[in-house]
C-alpha cells in the first residue's frame, strides 16, 4: 500500500472538518463492504470536534452503519469519564449521544483506574477485538498534534516513545505532572489509514519542523508516526501550513 505521506491544505478549519468527516464515512463505508465491521481510534483535544460535531449532524449521521462501527481512543486523559478533561466525554457529547451506536461497539479506555491497570485492561480489550493478530489493524486512526509535537498523548521526551511491545501504556508526562494512557507508536502505525488534523498559527513552526525538517522524534514524536502497511495524510488549515505552505 502507498506509505508516502500526502499533505492537504484547506482555507479554513471547518472545510478541514468537512473533509475529515467524509475520509471517515469512506473509510467506513469501505471497511464494513469488505469486513463487515470498521474499527476507528479517534483522537481527543479540541481540533477533532467538529468532525465528530459534523458526523453526528443530519447532513452526515445517515452515511454510516453505526451498527457496525466500533470507536477506539488514541489516548485518555486520566480522569473519570465525566470529567470535563476527558476525552472520552467530548466525544460522547459530540458524536455518541447523537448517532444510534451500540454501547458495546464504543471501546473507551478507563481514565479513571490505576494508570498501568487502565493501560493494560484496554491492551486487553484491544487484543480480544483484534484476535490473534501481532499488532490492531484499525482501519483508521485519528490524531491531533500538539504545539510541542506530541500526538496521541506520545509527549517530546517520554518512555512511551521507545516502546516496542506494549500496545497500550500508562505515560507519564513530565510536562504535565500527570500519567495518560495511550496507543503506542507502532500500535497507530499498524493502522490501515492515519490521519492528522492540525489546525492554527500557533502550530505552524513545529507542523514545518515535523514535515519538513531533520528527524528528531525525541523531540518531535509525531514524526514517529509512520504507516507500516497503510497511508498516512495531513490535513492541515492554510494558518497552520503557514510555514509550510504547500500541498503534495
Ligand atoms: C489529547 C489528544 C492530543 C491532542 C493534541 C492537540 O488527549 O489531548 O489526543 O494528542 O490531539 O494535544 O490538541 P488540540 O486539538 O486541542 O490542539
Amino acid at each position: 500500500m502507498e506509505n508516502s505521506p500526502k499533505t492537504f491544505i484547506y482555507d479554513n478549519p471547518e472545510q478541514l472538518a468537512e473533509a475529515a468527516a467524509l475520509r471517515f464515512i469512506n473509510s467506513a463505508q469501505a471497511a464494513i463492504a469488505l469486513q463487515g465491521r470498521f474499527s476507528v481510534a479517534v483522537a481527543g483535544g479540541n481540533t477533532p470536534k467538529r468532525v465528530y460535531e459534523l458526523l453526528a449532524s443530519d447532513s452526515y449521521r445517515g452515511r454510516t452503519e453505526w451498527s457496525s462501527v466500533h470507536i477506539f481512543f488514541g489516548d485518555e486523559r486520566c480522569v473519570p469519564p465525566d470529567h470535563q478533561d476527558s476525552n472520552y466525554r467530548m466525544v460522547k457529547e459530540s458524536l455518541l449521544s447523537h448517532v444510534p451506536i451500540p454501547t458495546v461497539n464504543v471501546h473507551r479506555m478507563r481514565g479513571e483506574d490505576d494508570p498501568a491497570l487502565g493501560a493494560r485492561l484496554y491492551e486487553e480489550e484491544l487484543r480480544a477485538f483484534f484476535e490473534a493478530a501481532p499488532w490492531p489493524r484499525f482501519d483508521l486512526v485519528l490524531l491531533g498534534m500538539g504545539e510541542d509535537g506530541h500526538t496521541a498523548s506520545l509527549f517530546p521526551a517520554t518512555a512511551a516513545l521507545r516502546e516496542k511491545k506494549a500496545w497500550v501504556v500508562a505515560n507519564w508526562v513530565e510536562q504535565l505532572k500527570k500519567f495518560r494512557l495511550t496507543l503506542t507508536v507502532p500500535a497507530i502505525c499498524h493502522a490501515a489509514h492515519i490521519v492528522f488534523l492540525v489546525t492554527g498559527e500557533a502550530k505552524a513552526r513545529r507542523l514545518h519542523e515535523v514535515l519538513s525538517g531533520p528527524r528528531d522524534p525525541e523531540r518531535l514524536p509525531a514524526q514517529l508516526i509512520q504507516p507500516v502497511d497503510g497511508s498516512l495524510e495531513w490535513l492541515v488549515d492554510k494558518a497552520a501550513a503557514s510555514m509550510s505552505l504547500s500541498s503534495s
